[in-house]
């Protein structure tokens, strides 16, 4: 809990882990200072909903340690792998300019750190502050490996808003009794879907909803009358949920690490991946009141956690135990109340520096497939529908992560464990919402695997129409580039035509993470003025172990700072 106006950089230097010899230097001239941080990935044995498990943190701690810095801080993180299993940390929504072998993505930038290694990570936040997270890109360790970044705004640079009295960070996550990366291999060996997870959790607690958690509640003490700021980060794996406080209004006023109009509402949905700041004043009789996750399942014929998971807003001065009264959720699958949180959302100043005239244009789908059983043992391998095998897919292309990382293959020109032809367009179109010839029992395996890569010329200016289609369901995917933020400029139901779309190109929200709408689209635009190899998939990590994504090539710039780096010499080898 940070008391932010008294105590802010007390704690940012208490916080600080003393140095050690700084070997890479970072290739974006950095003003700040450096932040120091250490990582042990470790074996934790951990006690939640009745049941006590091993389970993979970092340093001893769920959620992990905070990483605090200051806008265009640079920051350095020397993650030691104390565990059998293979690993590589994500920066969650940092742009990364020029440090793409720091992303993280496993099998994308980097190989994953074995055990027993390390490897430095070692960014600059080159003018970007507000919310992130950070969390593990390899199997689904996600599940447990994950933790907040909180970029402050320079010195003397007050927020847009008035100052909050505190500041709270709350991560909501899914939790499951079993091991989670022998969970990923039983789904992936199955064909079939994954288990729901056991429990959802704030900040790492179930709450009292959940078999012998009554005790296990996230709780933040508040003073009535006084006004506080939530960071909201969803770090689930499968899920995407909706939160409220019971008899408060949250007040969005940022949004994946970027400041949005203020914009007043009773609840709000996140997707896995994505960050946001509300104030919520404490303006009720004293107390206490839930915080509430619950589920946003807009997937039809899917089996879910339907139990949510509650903190406590509680007044000082309050009867310690009283009551909680119950925060209202939308019901699972109102795609109403996810709409207008997303109408909601608009960029703080405006007008934006959004591309207006474009050299690219993607079209993508993204939605499921199924492909045909091959195997002898169809009843423990082909679970999915129709007896088949599950997949998902981006214009027909379902992801395959090659053996080596795309960037080193890029960069070292090794041939072989990709191709640069991600088609810009589906190969045909049609009615992709409700209909064939895509859709089950038609056609359902016209999916290519492949590990291929979409290049783009340095400077290019992009608009990215995504297009759920209907293939199996139509579903609000949390699509997540790495390596930039883009301009979210419109979206709808339905198929995308541009006679119907409208497009804001004034304030529209800058984000990494979009939300396409269930059976519909969503436009985004952005410059590719960062060399790289850049992930770009669903944040649903079991539809990301199914294909649902691809990588983005961008070329380097003839100017200075415009090209990639060197390698630094730790890099992890597969
Ligand atoms: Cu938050 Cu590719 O990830």
């Amino acid at each position: 809990m940070v008391k932010f106006s008294s105590s802010f950089p007390l704690w940012l230097s208490l916080l600080l882990i003393h140095g050690y010899n700084v070997l890479v230097k970072a290739q974006w001239p950095s003003e700040g200072p450096i932040r120091f941080y250490e990582f042990k990935v470790q074996n934790t044995r951990v006690a939640k909903v009745c049941t006590s498990k091993d389970m993979v943190t970092i340093n001893g701690m769920f959620p992990g340690p905070v990483v605090y810095a200051q806008e265009d801080d640079r920051i350095i993180v020397k993650v030691t792998n104390e565990t059998p299993y293979n690993t590589t940390i994500h920066w969650h929504g940092v742009r990364q300019k020029l440090s793409c072998w720091f992303d993280g993505p496993s099998y994308i930038t980097q190989c994953p750190i074995q055990a027993g290694q390390s490897f430095t990570y070692d960014f600059t936040m080159v003018k970007q502050k507000g919310t992130f997270f950070w969390h593990a890109h390899v199997s689904w360790l996600r599940a447990t490996v994950y933790g907040a970044l909180i970029v402050y705004p320079k010195t003397g640079v007050p927020y847009p808003f008035k100052a909050p009295y505190e500041e709270h960070i709350l991560i909501l996550g899914e939790y499951w009794l079993q091991d989670v990366v022998e969970l990923e291999h039983e789904t992936a060996a199955s064909g079939g879907p994954p288990t729901p997870a056991n429990a959802f959790t704030i900040n790492g607690h179930p709450g009292p909803n959940y078999n012998c958690s009554n005790n296990d509640v996230y709780q933040i003490d508040v003073v009535s009358g006084k006004t506080y700021m939530l960071r909201l980060v969803h770090a689930g794996l499968n899920v995407e949920s909706f939160f409220a406080i019971a008899n408060h209004n949250l007040t969005i006023v940022e949004a994946d690490a970027e400041y949005t109009k203020p914009f007043t509402t009773d609840r709000v949905m996140l997707g896995p991946g994505q960050t946001m700041v509300v104030l919520v004043t404490a303006d009720q009789p004293l107390g206490r009141y839930s915080m509430a996750m619950g589920p946003y399942i807009s997937a039809k014929g899917v089996k879910f956690q339907n139990i949510s998971s509650i903190a406590y807003f509680q007044y000082l001065g309050a009867v310690p135990n009283s009551f909680s009264l119950p925060a209202k959720l939308p019901s699972f699958n109102d795609n109403l109340a996810v709409k207008t949180v997303m109408d909601g959302l608009r960029s703080l100043t405006a007008p934006v520096n959004v591309p207006r005239k474009i050299d690219s244009e993607l079209f993508v789908t993204i939605g499921l497939n199924v492909q045909k059983c091959h195997s002898k043992t169809p009843k423990k391998t082909c679970q999915g529908l129709n007896n088949g095998v599950m997949a998902a897919s981006m214009n027909n292309i379902s992801f395959v992560k090659p053996k080596v990382s795309v960037l080193e293959a890029y960069y070292k020109k090794i041939n072989g464990y990709f191709t640069e032809d991600f088609p810009g367009v589906p190969r045909k179109f049609y009615d992709f919402v409700n209909g064939a010839p895509n859709s089950i029992p038609n056609n359902t395996e016209a999916v290519m695997n492949g590990t291929r890569a979409l290049v783009l010329e340095y400077g290019s200016r992009v608009q990215l129409i995504l297009q759920d289609t209907g293939t199996v369901t139509t579903e609000n995917h949390p699509i997540h580039l790495h390596g930039y933020s883009f301009y979210v400029v419109g979206y709808g139901t339905g198929n995308y035509s541009p006679q119907n779309a409208s497009f804001n190109l004034v304030d529209p929200p800058y984000m990494n993470t979009i939300g396409v709408p269930v059976g519909g689209w969503a436009a985004v635009r952005f410059v590719a003025d960062n060399p790289g190899v850049w992930f770009m998939h669903c944040h649903l990590d079991i539809h990301q172990s199914w294909g649902l994504g691809t990588v983005l090539v961008v070329e380097n710039g003839k100017g200075k700072l415009e090209s990639l780096p060197h390698p630094p010499a730790d890099l992890p080898r597969c």
